[in-house]
């Protein structure tokens, strides 16, 4: 079986910490309330000059550099990020000049925290087509750019970094096994940016009304987001003909802690089997899954034929999964 296994990861994080109780100093809020609803201890920021193809860059050498492979030898770079360095040129763009491959397809997608399994999808079938077979994907973000430090509810939960990995093709029983991809737009104004595109332009009116930073109706989102995670992760295994009890490790998106124990729950996972990076970096967006990945790799969390869930939700509404025998 033609199948796309993932033989390298990478992450990249800036050096800068945003504890709690920095956070405690600018708004009204305190420790014990974030790490209670959130589970963030503390969050990484960029510095002024530090942009999404900053730590792309880093996070995909990481990748390259385990794959064993030399970015000359990639045939496609997928970034999936909503805080690209610009409008345009895109962060894949930048990451292809960066690396100096060669004049390879490179584009990025816009999935809000669904964005990495996204990529990956679109990277797994380009793969499968036979089109490709040394892909580099990235999830990215600044989120530090477009938080509102001004908003308690948002300026507690995100924070900034990127993760990638390798794909190549290979036959086989390794490599990911399905991927389940979902969108419900008429919930986007649950979680948006209303600044900056082409509705509202940036203006002084815009920006003196803060239109240029996220917004989010947390307590709705969470609702929604606890089911549709927990359904991508049924679809995953019932497409597969497995249960809760074969799974290895889940790999969810990190915007909560007391989302990713509901899925576990759902799936009667015990706490061994679930991965937490969340205490460390808050919610990164599209960059949550490919850092946990590469933190969970490194730490010999995963292992050789192990089968592993990703699970991811986020602005749109998107959502999605992807189940992986490593
Ligand atoms: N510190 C102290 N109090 C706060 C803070 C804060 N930082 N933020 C909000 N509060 C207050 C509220 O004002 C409210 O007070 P009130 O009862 O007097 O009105 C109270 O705390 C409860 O607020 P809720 O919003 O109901 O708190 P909740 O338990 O829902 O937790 C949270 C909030 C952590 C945001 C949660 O709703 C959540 O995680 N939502 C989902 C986030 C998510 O999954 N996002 C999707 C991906 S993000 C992306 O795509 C970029």
């Amino acid at each position: 079986m033609h199948r796309t296994r993932i033989i390298g990861t990478g992450s990249s994080t800036p050096q800068k910490v945003l504890s709690n109780s920095d956070l405690a100093a600018i708004v009204d809020t305190s420790d014990d309330w974030i790490v209670t609803r959130s589970g963030i201890k503390e969050r990484r920021i960029a510095s002024n000059g530090e942009a999404s193809s900053t730590f792309a860059y880093r996070a995909a050498l990481n990748a390259l550099e385990m794959a064993e492979v030399a970015p000359q030898e990639l045939d496609m770079i997928v970034v999936a990020t909503i805080t690209p360095d610009m409008p345009t040129p895109s962060v894949a763009c930048l990451l292809q000049n960066k690396l100096k491959t060669r004049s390879i397809p490179a584009f990025d997608i816009s999935a809000g925290c669904t964005g990495f399994i996204y990529a990956l999808a679109v990277a797994d079938n380009c793969i499968k087509s036979g089109a490709n077979n040394k892909v580099l994907v990235v999830g990215v973000e600044t989120l530090s750019k477009i938080t509102d430090y001004q908003d308690r509810s948002t300026c507690v939960l995100f924070g900034d970094g990127s993760g990638a990995v390798v794909l190549t093709g290979e036959t086989g029983d390794r490599g990911i096994l399905s991927t389940h991809l979902y969108s419900d737009g008429s919930c986007g104004k649950l979680l948006y940016q209303p600044g900056g595109g082409s509705q509202c332009p940036a203006s002084h009116e815009s920006v003196d009304n803060r239109e240029h930073y996220l917004k989010m109706d947390g307590n709705k989102v969470f609702k929604i987001a606890v089911k549709s995670l927990e359904d991508a992760a049924l679809t995953a295994l019932q497409y597969n003909d497995v249960d809760g009890d074969a799974l290895d490790l889940l790999i969810s998106h990190q915007a909560n802690s007391r989302i990713i124990q509901a899925i576990a729950k759902r799936l009667g996972l015990p706490q061994e089997k679930v991965f937490m990076n969340i205490q460390k970096y808050g919610n990164t967006s599209s960059a949550s899954v490919p850092i946990a990945m590469d933190e969970a790799n490194r730490q010999k969390r995963i292992k050789k034929n192990d089968l592993v869930l990703l699970d991811a939700f986020g602005a749109g509404f998107t959502w999605g999964s992807a189940l992986v025998r490593w």
